[in-house]
C-alpha cells in the first residue's frame, strides 16, 4: 500500500458514488452526484493548504483569523475533469485554472493529448490535479509530468474512483505525489475499464 493514498471516508460521499456506480442513473442525476463527490474530495484536498493569521473586525471585537496563504492551482483533465472544477471553482473562488486535454485511444487505451493551456510558471505552486478516473494511470502520469514540468514540486491528484494497476503507476513513477480518492476499485477489465468502476465517466456526465 502506498502511504500518500488517501481513501475518503464519508458517509455522503459513499451514498453520492453509489448513485453515480448504478447502472440507471441518468445524466441530471449524474451530474448532481457528481458535484456532491468532487466537493468532498477537494474539502479534503484543501485541507494541506496553508493559512496565515489575519487580523480582522467583527462588529463586536478585534480577532485574528485565517487567510489563505498559499497559491493555489487547479488543474482539470479534460474532458471529464471539467465535472470536478465546477465543484472546485465553488470552494476555491479566486484559483488559476491550467487545462490539459487527454484522450484515451478506444483500442489501445493510451491518452493522446490534444490542448494544453497553463497560466505560465507553476513554481511555489500547490496543484490539485482534477481527474476523476484513474484507470492505467497514463492519463495522470502525463498531468504530473506537464505540471512539474512547469515548476510545480507540490502536487496533489483528486480522483473519484482509481484502480490498483493506475494507482501503482503514478506512484512509482511520482512518489512526492498525494492522491485523495473516493474509492481504490478492485481492477481493470481487457478494455481498461474500472472494475466495478462506473463505466465511462465522461459520456455519463455530459450524456454522450
Ligand atoms: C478517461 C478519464 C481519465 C482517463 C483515465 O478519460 O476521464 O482521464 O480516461 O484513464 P487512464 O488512467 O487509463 O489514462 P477519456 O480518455 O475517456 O476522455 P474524456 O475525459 O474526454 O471522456
Ligand atoms: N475512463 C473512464 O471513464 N472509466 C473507466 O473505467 C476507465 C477510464
Amino acid at each position: 500500500m502506498h502511504t500518500n493514498v488517501n481513501v475518503i471516508k464519508h458517509p455522503l460521499l459513499e451514498h453520492s458514488l453509489t448513485i453515480l456506480r448504478d447502472r440507471d442513473t441518468q445524466t441530471a442525476t449524474f451530474r448532481q452526484h457528481s458535484k456532491i463527490v468532487s466537493t468532498l474530495l477537494v474539502v479534503e484536498a484543501a485541507k494541506s493548504i496553508a493559512t496565515a493569521a489575519r487580523a480582522i473586525e467583527t462588529p463586536l471585537a478585534a480577532m485574528e483569523g485565517a487567510a489563505l496563504s498559499e497559491k493555489v492551482i487547479v488543474v482539470p483533465v479534460l474532458r471529464a475533469g471539467l465535472a470536478m472544477l465546477f465543484a472546485a471553482q465553488d470552494l476555491l473562488l479566486d484559483v488559476p485554472v491550467g487545462f490539459l486535454g487527454l484522450e484515451r485511444d478506444e483500442e489501445t487505451a493510451v491518452a493522446r493529448e490534444y490542448y494544453q493551456k497553463f497560466p505560465g510558471r507553476l513554481d511555489g505552486y500547490k496543484a490539485l490535479i482534477l481527474d476523476p478516473m484513474l484507470a492505467t494511470g497514463g492519463s495522470l502520469d502525463e498531468t504530473v509530468q506537464a505540471v512539474e514540468r512547469r515548476g510545480c514540486n507540490d502536487i496533489s491528484m483528486v480522483c473519484v474512483v482509481a484502480a490498483p494497476e493506475g494507482i501503482d503507476r503514478v506512484m512509482e513513477r511520482h512518489s512526492g505525489v498525494t492522491l485523495h480518492t473516493g474509492a481504490i476499485d478492485e481492477r481493470l477489465d481487457e478494455n481498461k475499464y474500472i472494475v466495478p468502476g462506473l463505466g465511462d465517466f465522461g459520456d455519463r456526465y455530459f450524456g454522450t
